[in-house]
């Protein structure tokens, strides 16, 4: 039997009944890779992939983060066969707005009908009536928040949720002045942007959500498809006796309590690894060389 692990306690999510573990799991790496085109068709190991989704849900993680654009498709429908029927405390965040080219690029999709589509599709692949949380995730830009009004795809949105089709909405690739726009439109209740011990931009933005009590998601917690590597993080690793991902993972969650950190891994042993960062404390004396 798989030991439930203490996952750096809880957080509910504002105005909803949806309690989720501070550790959850992205599962954008559970995709393949053809060549040049990432998290493109199905892994190399399948079953790898359901087992690590099992021992997931096993040890206490109830937050994992997806799309319907990983695979495409195919990261759900491996959610949908490892886990479905879902506990009931599983909370699967999914996110629309791109669709994939056949190069493997990411393609803005935020019109009426891609959202539309979007939700259907992640409806029928995760094999739910109602998904619980949909981030809308800007593609104004692909890499990085870039300015411009919201208000037309948040808009679909609002109406899928009063369809029941979604039951809360969340933004990702967000600035502060979309995120206020969104929430004239619909309450929101998570906010994933690029955030890591490397990439701070969003440190002021971090205080705010959790002032109204906004949960706030770091996408590339360990810095994404190239890990962060540093010599101050593997010191501080060293001294902890922890690994530099462990470190990276336990600095987020003593960043802020709003912070909900969903690390991505295909490897089973990573994924053990990284669940232990949650039993982990960094002392204060160690942070300034991690500021560094
Ligand atoms: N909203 C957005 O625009 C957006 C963008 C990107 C990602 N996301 C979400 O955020 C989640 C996390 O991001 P991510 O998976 O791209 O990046 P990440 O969590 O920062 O890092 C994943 C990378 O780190 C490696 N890794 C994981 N644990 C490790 C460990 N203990 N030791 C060494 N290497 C380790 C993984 O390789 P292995 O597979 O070999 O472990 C993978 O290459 C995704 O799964 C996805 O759900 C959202």
């Amino acid at each position: 039997m798989i030991e439930q692990k203490n996952l750096a306690g809880s957080f509910t999510l504002p105005g909803t009944s949806l309690t989720v573990n501070r550790m959850g799991y992205g599962a954008m790496q559970l995709a393949g890779r053809d060549g040049n085109k990432l998290v493109w068709g199905p892994p190399r190991d399948v079953d790898a992939a359901i087992a690590l989704l099992r021992e997931a849900v096993a040890s206490g993680v109830n937050h994992i983060d997806t799309s319907d654009y990983y695979g495409p498709h195919i990261t759900n429908q491996i959610i949908r066969k490892a886990l479905s029927p879902y506990p009931d405390d599983l909370v699967i965040v999914t996110k629309v707005s791109a669709r994939r080219g056949e190069d493997g690029s990411w393609i803005p999709a935020m019109s009426r009908e891609e959202l539309t589509a979007a939700v259907h599709d992640n409806l029928r692949n995760l094999g739910l009536d109602v998904l619980d949380v949909v981030n809308l995730r800007s593609m104004l830009s692909v890499h990085a928040p870039a300015e411009g009004s919201l208000e037309a795809p948040m808009a679909v949105l609002a109406e899928l949720q009063q369809k029941g089709l979604v039951r809360h909405i969340g933004l990702s690739n967000v600035t502060p002045s979309q995120i206020a726009e969104a929430r004239r439109i619909a309450p929101i209740v998570c906010v994933q942007n690029q955030y890591n011990l490397a990439q701070r931009a969003d440190d002021a933005l971090i205080a705010d959500l959790a002032r109204d009590g906004i949960a706030y998601v770091p996408f590339f917690p360990l810095g994404g498809f190239s890990p962060l590597q540093s010599s101050s993080l593997s010191r501080v690793a060293e001294r902890l006796g922890a690994t530099p991902m462990q470190v990276a993972l336990a600095w987020l969650l003593q960043r802020s309590p709003n912070i909900l950190v969903i690390p991505g891994t295909s490897s089973i042993e990573h994924f053990r690894e990284n669940l232990e960062a949650a039993r982990l404390q960094i002392p204060a004396e160690l942070v300034p060389d991690l500021d560094s």
